[in-house]
Parts: C-alpha cells; sequence; structure tokens
C-alpha cells in the first residue's frame, strides 16, 4: 500500500510531480485556463470586487498563497478568514463577493459552516476541493477538483501543492475574464506556471541532502520560520508541518516582525529556517537572518536565488531551482515537507499518525 516507501506522507510528498500534473495540465491550454471539463461557469468571475478565502490549519495557507497572489497581480482585494473565525464574525457578502473554499477531504465541518453562510448571504461560491462528491463539492456553486488522490497521512502534503495550483488557476481565470491580462501576459503565466511545476521532481532528489540538514536540528525543542510577503505564506506551512508531526515548537513569523518582540526567543543553536523566494525583499530578508545569526541562530536557507553574496551568514543551503516569483511556491513548500518528515523520523515518531490529531475534522 505505501508502494514501497516508510510512510503513507513520505509516498504522497513523492507523488506531488504527478498530482500537480494532473490537477494542472488538462486546465492550461493556448495559454488560457480551461474550466471547460469542469463545468464552471465564467460567470461566476464576472463582476466581483473582493474575494474570500475561508479554510482551515494547510488549507488556509493555500488560501495566503493564493491572496499573495491575486492582490498582487490582479488588484482585486482578498482577505483569508479561518473558517471557525469566518462563521461567526458575521461577514459582510453579496454577490459581488467571490468565496474559496479551500479543502481536501470536503467534510471539515467549519470551512462546511462557512460555505454554507456565504450561500445564504447570496455570496458567488466556488471550492477547490481534493475528495470527489464530499459535502463541500456539493454545496459549492462551483467546484475545481484537485486531482491528488487520496491523502492518507494526517499531515497535507500533495493536497496542499494542489490546493495552491487551483488558486494559480483561478488567479489566472479571474484575469482573462475581467481582461486584467493580455494574451501575452497569459502565455508567460502558463509558461513560468509549468515550468516552477517542473522543479518539484529535481527538489525530491535533494532528499539525502535535507535528510542530513534534519538530524542537525532533530533534537531542538523549537524551531522558527521566516519569510516575506508569499515566503511567509509558505513559513506558516512548514511550521505547521514540522509541529503537527515532530512535536517541535514552531512558530513562523513574517521577517519584518521579529524586532516586535519574537527575536527575544531567538538563542544560541536554535534552528531558524529562512525563505527567500521574492527578489523585492530579499535584501530586507538577509537583513533579519543576518540578526538572527549574531545571535547564534542555527540558520536554514530555503531558496531558488542564488545566494553568493550572502555566505557566512547561514548554516545550511536548500537551493532549489529558480523561478518565477510569483511561482516560488511550489519548490521551497516540497523541501519544508522532506525536512518535516525527516526530523520526525529521526525523532522516532508515528508519522502518518500524529497524537491528537484525525485527517478529517467533522467536529467544531
Ligand atoms: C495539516 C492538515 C490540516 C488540514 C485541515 C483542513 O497538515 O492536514 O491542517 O489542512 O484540517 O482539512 P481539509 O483540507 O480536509 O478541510
Amino acid at each position: 500500500q505505501k508502494g514501497g516507501y516508510d510512510f503513507f506522507m513520505q509516498k504522497e510528498i513523492f507523488e506531488q510531480p504527478e498530482a500537480l500534473k494532473n490537477t494542472v495540465m488538462p486546465r492550461l491550454h493556448n495559454g488560457r485556463a480551461d474550466f471547460s471539463a469542469d463545468n464552471i461557469s465564467d460567470d461566476i468571475f464576472k463582476d466581483i470586487n473582493r474575494v474570500v478565502v475561508t479554510a482551515c490549519g494547510t488549507a488556509m495557507h493555500a488560501g495566503l498563497v493564493g491572496r499573495h497572489l491575486i492582490e498582487s497581480m490582479l488588484r482585486i482585494p482578498v482577505t483569508v478568514e479561518l473558517s471557525s473565525e469566518f462563521r461567526y464574525m458575521n461577514p459582510i457578502l453579496d454577490d459581488h463577493t467571490l468565496v474559496i473554499v479551500v479543502t481536501q477531504s470536503g467534510e471539515t465541518a467549519d470551512s462546511l459552516a462557512a460555505l454554507r453562510l456565504a450561500n445564504e448571504r447570496g455570496a458567488k461560491t466556488i471550492s477547490i476541493v481534493n475528495v470527489k462528491g464530499s459535502s463541500i463539492a456539493r454545496e459549492s456553486d462551483y467546484v475545481l477538483y484537485t486531482h491528488a488522490g487520496p491523502e492518507i497521512a494526517v499531515a497535507s502534503t500533495k493536497a496542499f501543492s494542489v490546493q495552491c495550483a487551483g488558486m494559480y488557476l483561478i488567479a489566472l481565470k479571474l484575469a482573462e475574464i475581467n481582461n486584467m491580462m493580455t494574451a501575452e501576459e497569459m502565455a508567460a503565466y502558463c509558461d513560468a506556471f509549468q515550468a516552477a511545476i517542473d522543479t518539484v521532481a529535481p527538489v525530491l532528489e535533494m532528499d539525502e541532502q535535507i535528510k542530513g540538514i534534519a538530524e542537525k536540528i532533530k533534537d531542538t525543542f523549537s524551531a522558527f520560520y521566516l519569510g516575506r510577503s508569499l515566503d511567509y505564506a509558505i513559513a506558516c506551512e512548514g511550521s505547521l508541518k514540522l509541529k503537527e508531526i515532530s512535536y517541535v515548537n514552531s512558530e513562523a513569523y513574517s521577517a519584518g516582525e521579529l524586532k516586535h518582540g519574537t527575536i527575544s526567543l531567538v538563542t544560541e543553536g536554535v534552528p531558524i529556517i529562512a525563505i527567500a523566494t521574492q527578489e523585492n525583499v530579499l535584501p530586507k530578508l538577509m537583513a533579519n537572518v543576518e540578526e538572527v545569526k549574531a545571535r547564534g541562530a542555527h540558520v536554514i536557507m530555503v531558496t531558488d536565488k542564488d545566494m553568493s553574496s550572502y555566505e557566512g551568514i547561514y548554516d545550511d543551503l536548500i537551493q532549489v531551482p529558480n523561478v518565477d516569483d510569483r511561482f516560488g511556491t511550489f519548490g521551497v513548500t516540497v523541501a519544508l515537507q522532506l525536512l518535516a518528515y525527516h526530523v520526525t523520523v529521526f525523532r522516532g515518531y508515528d508519522v502518518d499518525q500524529p497524537r491528537n490529531l484525525a485527517k478529517s475534522v467533522t467536529v467544531e
């Protein structure tokens, strides 16, 4: 069942090139997003003045990725709300609001309740769902299915990557329907998207190197993930992955927030995982990295950028292939999943069944 792998999580990490290909390739045609086989009407993307993404846990982090992309590229305001908060905050919704529910199982109780509220209030609803025919898929106006195949491990890996891919597809559709990108821009976007997906397999080949880095930090009590803009979303996901399976006290911080309190937690040897895929904030991020390094942190850089001018201010380097900054998500995410996986194996815990957690959270 595990196909030669030690754990389902490991198998699912390695299935990502296939999962991404199955989710994305049938929907990219001639430089545009094609949802005709999904029976998603263009109307849902028209007349929108804002987007609300609602989800829980890892799926919410895919929403953060989507927000960064849609806001920075399309200039449509996006908010991302935890479903468990959204449903109790009396949200302002109308038929100019596109609500996107992101969920692997399609059965998460809070996300289902959030969807029902959005439907009741007349918002347009579309869900990004992995499990066919699930409650959230059935009750949304439209569904964009991710084709990750069954995800067994409690910690979500391949489902996250394809949820992000779903966000990138929806962003392209929004751009097309609302004339926000030229044909050339859309074609370039599709090329960059495919190129980014193609970097996942080479990142998987870095498994042994990442395992070596995991061994160095395996005994830590705490760890911090840093990033800015899109990389902050990835930091959140990387940190959740580590804490939920390895029980390391891990937190993600926007690098700029360090000085507002967090840096007091940085002591000799504490692992700091710094994510750098965004050129425009790279010097700022590296200034923060220098500050934590000066306090004795063990800095692990995870990046697709050339780090030669920053040598000496990090301890370990996970160098993934360079991609268009908009698509920095895919490669570094996989590297962070492998890091969390190996730390957990070294610590001797059950990777697939972390304590107190269930795969599908159908209670509120
Ligand atoms: C973390 C994880 C959870 C789920 C969350 C939402 O690895 O798997 O945080 O992402 O419980 O589940 P779905 O996507 O099924 O709604």
